[in-house]
C-alpha cells in the first residue's frame, strides 16, 4: 500500500478471479508456458489483473521458512482479507488448507467470469453457477468502492450506448463528461480512438481508496461506472439491497462478510488433491 495505494483493490481482485475459475485453487496465477496456458492471458484478465509481484514476494518469504507449507491459494485469501482491513473494510474469517491447483482455465477465465457489459441476469446465473446467489452479487459488488477500472470496460456507455448513437441515459451528466475527458471525446456515434482504452479512472471517485459503502450511494446517484454496477439498481430483485447498503455501512459489511466467506470456499482442494506449489506462476512438476 506504502508503494501502490491500488494494490488492496488489485489482490481483492485477483482472489475473486481465483475462485470463478476451478475454485480458490491459485490458478489465476500460473503463468503461461510452451506448453501450459494459463488465465492470465484471458480477456478479463490481460493488462488487467495485477499484484501478482505481491504474492511472489509473500510466497518467497514463506518458503524460506517453512517449505511446502502454505498454498498460494491460501496467501491469495489471506493477502485479499488483510488488504480490505488495512483499507478500513471489515475482517472476515478465513479459512485455511486450500491445496494448489495444477491446471488452469483459459475458457473458465473467459467465460465464467462476469464481464463488465452483462446483464444482472448473466451476472446472477455465473454466480448461481459457483453456488452464490442475488445477495451475494449485490454485497460483492461493494467490493468496486476501491480500485480502477480502464476506459476499455465502460467506454460503450460513454458515446454509443446500445447502439442509439447516444450516451447511456443513465449515467450522471457531470460524471459523463469526466469520463468523455478521460477516454477521448468522440463526435456523433464514432467508436473512440483505442488509445486512450487504458486510461484509468476510480471505481468510487469519492473515496477510492477506503473500503466503505460509498459505492452503493454512487450507484444511487446514476455514478456507478460500470453498466453492471448501474444493473444492480435497474433491478428489483437487487436494487433494495442497493438501498439498505447506501443507508448502512454495517449491514453491508456484515452481508459483504458472508458473501467473502461463501466465496473463499468455492471448489477448494484439501487432502491430497493438487499440491502445495514451491512458486506459484507454476506447478511444481510438468
Ligand atoms: C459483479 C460482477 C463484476 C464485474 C462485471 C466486474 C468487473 C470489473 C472490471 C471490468 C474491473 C476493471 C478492471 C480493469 O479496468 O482493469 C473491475 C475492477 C475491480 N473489481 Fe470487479 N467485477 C465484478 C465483481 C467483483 C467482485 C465480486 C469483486 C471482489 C469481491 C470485485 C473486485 C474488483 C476490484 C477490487 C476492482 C479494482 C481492481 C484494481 O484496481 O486493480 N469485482 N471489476
Amino acid at each position: 500500500m506504502a508503494v501502490d495505494r491500488r494494490m488492496p483493490a488489485s489482490l481483492l481482485r485477483l482472489h475473486f478471479h481465483d475462485c470463478f475459475v476451478l475454485g480458490c485453487d491459485g490458478s489465476v496465477l500460473l503463468d503461461d508456458t510452451i506448453n501450459f496456458k494459463g488465465e492470465k492471458n484471458a480477456l478479463p484478465n490481460k493488462n488487467s489483473a495485477r499484484g501478482f509481484d505481491v504474492i511472489d514476494k509473500i510466497k518467497f518469504v514463506l518458503e524460506n521458512e517453512c517449505p511446502y507449507t502454505v498454498s498460494c491459494a491460501d496467501i491469495l485469501a489471506i493477502a485479499a482479507r488483510e488488504a480490505i482491513v488495512l483499507s478500513y473494510g471489515p475482517r472476515w474469517r478465513v479459512l485455511l488448507g486450500r491445496r494448489d491447483g495444477r491446471r488452469a482455465s483459459f475458457y473458465g477465465a473467459n467465460n465464467e467470469l462476469p464481464s463488465p457489459t452483462d446483464s444482472i441476469e448473466n451476472i446472477t446465473h455465473k454466480f448461481r453457477c459457483k453456488g452464490l446467489h442475488r445477495k451475494d452479487v449485490a454485497a460483492l459488488s461493494g467490493a468496486h468502492t476501491i480500485g480502477e477500472t480502464q476506459c476499455k470496460f465502460f467506454k460503450e456507455r460513454l458515446y454509443n450506448f446500445n447502439n442509439t448513437c447516444r450516451p447511456d441515459p443513465t449515467l450522471d451528466p457531470t460524471l459523463l463528461k469526466e469520463l468523455q475527458n478521460l477516454c477521448g471525446k468522440v463526435p456523433n456515434c464514432g467508436s473512440p480512438n483505442s488509445s486512450f482504452d487504458a486510461n484509468l479512472t476510480a471505481l468510487d471517485h469519492f473515496t477510492p481508496f477506503i473500503f466503505d459503502n460509498n459505492y452503493y450511494t454512487n450507484v444511487e446517484h446514476k455514478r456507478g461506472i460500470l453498466s453492471s454496477d448501474h444493473a444492480l439498481v435497474d433491478d428489483q430483485t437487487t436494487s433494495f439491497l442497493v438501498k439498505e447498503y447506501s443507508q448502512n455501512q454495517d449491514l453491508f459489511f456484515n452481508d459483504f462478510v458472508v458473501s467473502m466467506e461463501k466465496m473463499g470456499r468455492i471448489g477448494v482442494l484439501v487432502g491430497q488433491q493438487g499440491e502445495i506449489r514451491k512458486n506459484c506462476r507454476r506447478v511444481n512438476y510438468y
